[in-house]
């Protein structure tokens, strides 16, 4: 108890910062600071070492073609193009501009699905078999190609007869495609996933009216296994357009399309929105 009364006798406060006879600085000495810094030294030199070693374990098991963490989905998503706001296509046919949008979008996304742009980019492969392109061991086999999936594959819906793809006449087109899982093999003994859409409480009846296109609504399985963009990069992800016939006009529609397959069903009643899709469609016609 002696040390704070000799300092407020030899000088106060300013020999807290620096006493001139210890040589002390903030009240150490200097080989306590450079002990201090040396601990400092050594302790983040180890973090840093430590952090790059992580890093460096992580890079090297990582596979620059394949995620190693994804989605493990039994059942992938489904989306619906157009997209209108909230999954909502609603417009009037007598207002051109109320389904302009609708069309638009519907000639932007399908661009790329140009039969010319298909011929240039893809391949024209063997329907209802798998491309599979495996990897054999170590030995990458890529780039991987891809199928070709044609504009006119759609017809009525393509955009290419009808341009408004059946906007104008109260027959609309709304396109769908399945979320793409890396690998995932949608179907077995030949036969593809197709969709299939209704009523919300009545999916699978007759009680709306709907034309598919392709026929029976398929994503043909040799659009299958994906690969993932970096080893597939021409992949052109199937459609199937559903084109709804006869809509009761001025009427809320509430629609919900499924996925139907014999390999990926098994998750569906756990969760209810996988490889499902529903939107509502109004047509208004005063
Ligand atoms: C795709 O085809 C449509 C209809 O024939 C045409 O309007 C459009 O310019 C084409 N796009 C490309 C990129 O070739
Ligand atoms: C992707 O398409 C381009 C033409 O746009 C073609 O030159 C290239 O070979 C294709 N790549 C693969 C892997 O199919
Ligand atoms: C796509 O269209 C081109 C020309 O229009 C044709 O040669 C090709 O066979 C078609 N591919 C498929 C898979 O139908
Ligand atoms: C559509 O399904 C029916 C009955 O399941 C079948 O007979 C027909 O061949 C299918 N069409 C196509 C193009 O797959
Ligand atoms: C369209 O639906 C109405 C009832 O909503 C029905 O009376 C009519 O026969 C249907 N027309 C066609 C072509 O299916």
């Amino acid at each position: 108890m002696s040390k704070p009364e000799e300092k407020k006798e030899s000088g106060g406060w300013k020999e807290l910062f620096w006493n001139p006879r210890t040589h002390e600085l903030l009240g150490r000495t200097a080989s306590s600071w450079g002990l201090i810094l040396l601990f400092y030294v050594v302790f983040y030199t180890f973090l840093a070492g430590m952090f790059c070693l992580t890093m460096y374990v992580m890079l090297l098991t990582l596979d620059d073609y394949t995620p190693t963490w994804q989605d493990r989905l039994a059942t992938p998503g489904l989306m619906i193009r157009p997209k209108g706001e909230d999954l909502e296509i609603i417009y009037n046919i007598k207002n051109t501009e109320s389904w302009d949008k609708y069309v638009q979008a519907l000639n932007t996304f399908l661009t790329p699905y140009n039969n010319s742009h298909q011929v240039l980019n893809n391949d024209a492969c063997v329907p209802d078999k798998y491309y599979l392109q495996e990897d054999s061991g170590n030995v990458r086999n890529n780039p991987k190609r891809a199928c070709q999936f044609n504009r006119t594959m759609l017809e009525d819906c393509s955009g290419l007869v009808d341009r408004t793809y059946g906007y104008s006449d109260g027959k609309p087109c709304v396109l769908i495609k399945l979320n793409r899982v890396i690998g995932m093999l949608p179907g077995k003994d030949g036969q593809s996933p197709y969709i299939t859409c209704g009523t919300k409480k009545e999916v699978n009846s007759d009680f709306v009216d709907v034309t598919y296109f392709p026929p029976n609504g398929t994503f043909n399985l040799m659009y299958y296994p994906y690969y993932g963009l970096r080893a597939q990069v021409n992949y052109t992800q199937p459609l199937v357009a559903v084109k709804f016939v006869n809509v009761t006009l001025d009427t809320d529609v509430n629609i919900e399309c499924k996925i139907n397959s014999n390999t990926i069903t098994e998750f569906s009643e756990r969760d209810k929105f996988a490889g499902r899709v529903s939107f509502k469609l109004r047509i208004n016609s005063i």
